[in-house]
């Protein structure tokens, strides 16, 4: 890996790669602590534009594991209540967090098109790649 480049570059390449590489990956990003304020900030992501650039802690999917600081499989987006939407196309959601030092500051957030699409293999992999992440940051 160039450890010279900005790790926002890296991770934005990462969504990229993620997204164009897994056809139930509709968007993929980032989100971080934002400070030491009780919210989640956007990082770099991939797909369409999202309103929900500061999500604060408890707030929808992403909130909820930034409290819970446990993987959050959505099948079925429509039966969550606590659920922010982003997209009508979203069917779909998968939360991984993030652990630096066994602190939870930030998680990989996809959204997917296709109702039920993630498996086991999604999570382990998520969660690797999220080990990975936790490296360079
Ligand atoms: N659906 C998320 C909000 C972020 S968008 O998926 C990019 C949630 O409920 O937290």
């Amino acid at each position: 890996a160039d450890r010279s480049r900005p790790v926002d570059d890296r991770l934005q390449d990462l969504c990229g790669l993620l997204r164009a590489s897994v056809p139930h990956y509709n968007w993929v990003g980032f989100y971080f602590r934002n400070g030491k304020r009780e919210e989640l900030k956007l990082g770099p992501y991939a797909g369409d534009p999202t309103d929900h650039t500061i999500i604060p802690f408890g707030k929808g999917i992403c909130g909820q594991v930034a409290l819970s600081n446990q993987n959050f499989v959505v099948p079925d987006v429509s039966a969550q209540d606590n659920y922010l939407a982003c997209s009508l196309n979203v069917k779909a959601e998968i939360v991984v967090p993030i652990f630096v030092g066994g602190e939870n500051i930030g998680q990989i957030d996809i959204d997917s098109h296709t109702t039920d699409p993630f498996s086991e293999a999604d999570v382990e992999f998520l969660e690797t790649i999220a080990g990975e992440v936790a490296r360079i940051l």
